[in-house]
């Protein structure tokens, strides 16, 4: 088996070399699934994994694009290798908000056709994207071994980056919750209308209290997964100032622990700017195009915010041992 996988290896590094900087698109398809196979048959790389954040909400359009790969930027400053996976896979959109253009998608890596190294695309501010796709809506139900695929696709990119940031599609479907579940910390974005408020809790609620909210999930619960569920962080956008940001948070916190017996964190607020939509529209980070905004320091303070929270040790480490998990349901 090793001798295969090295031969195999052997076999796509001369590949490489004899088409100096092709880019992946431009690779013989035999190449990239030779270096599929040999990665699939090599040994795992050593366990220095990275720490995974989803960023999801109830609703739609609150913001969980804009602020992913906002925040992949301001991580990447900090000099935090990042990946930003697009996991939304209703209406994945993170090429095009940082104007980048695939090579191949989830679904191509999900198919055996590709490796994330084939598809994985550089994004302006200094990280790393694995595209998304639209075509497939419901991870949860996709063949065994499509699933084990992805999971050893992520295990790689968990070895090789410290930071990976998952956008999530909104709401309690199966996908959303598998990736909530999955990742050692979820960013929960509202704003402050009352169903983006009404509809993050009960988010928050189906990854907390799986079973109350739906009888056929599959269960992480720490004897099953050998992990907590993810340390809850709330984020309000779109809003005033400061003060609704606190108020939005508060309400959501006081459900929580009524309800759920748990606080979430406060991960703090981003104000409603015009700027914010402009970069959107130019398909640039508002953190590159206008730095000294509000928001561009919003979400710098998040950053570092959360970095200090993911060099807080924790049990459960590890996106890929809970994925199997899941996986394995
Ligand atoms: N802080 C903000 N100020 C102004 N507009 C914002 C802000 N955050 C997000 N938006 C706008 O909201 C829209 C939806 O954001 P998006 O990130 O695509 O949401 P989601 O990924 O949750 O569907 C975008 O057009 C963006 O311009
Ligand atoms: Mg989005």
């Amino acid at each position: 088996m090793i001798d295969q996988a090295n031969a195999l290896r052997e076999l796509v590094g001369q590949i490489d070399q004899g088409r100096p900087g092709a880019p992946p698109t431009h690779r013989p398809e035999s190449a990239a699934a030779l270096r599929l196979a040999a990665e699939e048959m090599s040994p795992m790389p050593a366990p220095r994994l990275a720490r995974s954040i989803a960023i999801t909400s109830g609703k739609g359009g609150v913001g969980k694009t804009t602020v992913s790969v906002n925040l992949a930027v301001a991580l990447a400053r900090l000099g935090r290798r990042v990946v930003l996976l697009d996991a939304d896979l209703g209406t994945a959109n993170v090429d095009v908000m940082c104007n980048l253009m695939p090579t191949g998608t989830l679904a191509h890596v999900a198919a055996g056709r590709m490796s994330f190294d084939d598809i994985v695309l550089d994004a302006p501010g200094g990280f790393r994207v694995i595209p998304g796709a639209s075509g497939l809506s419901n991870i949860a139900a996709l063949p065994r071994e499509q699933l084990d695929r992805l999971a050893a696709q992520m295990q790689r990119l968990e070895a090789d980056a410290d930071v990976i940031l998952i956008d999530t599609g909104a709401g309690v479907g199966p996908s959303v919750h598998a990736f909530c579940a999955a990742a050692e910390r979820m960013l929960v974005v509202t704003t402050p209308e009352p169903t983006a408020i009404t509809d993050a809790y009960a988010l928050v609620k189906t990854v907390h209290r799986p079973g109350a909210t739906d009888p056929n999930h599959r269960d992480l619960s720490p004897d099953r997964a050998g992990a907590a569920v993810p340390e809850t962080h709330v984020l309000i956008n779109q809003c005033r100032d400061a003060a609704e940001g606190r108020e939005v948070y508060g309400r959501i916190a006081a459900a929580c622990r009524h309800f759920l017996d748990f606080t979430p964190r406060f991960a703090g607020h981003l104000v409603l700017d015009p700027r914010v939509q402009r970069a959107v529209r130019l398909r640039r980070p508002f953190t590159l195009e206008s730095p000294n905004t509000a928001a561009a320091r919003g979400l710098h303070q998040l950053a570092h915010r959360l970095d200090r929270a993911a060099s807080e040790p924790r049990e459960d480490h590890g996106l890929i041992r809970r994925m199997a998990a899941w996986i394995r349901g």
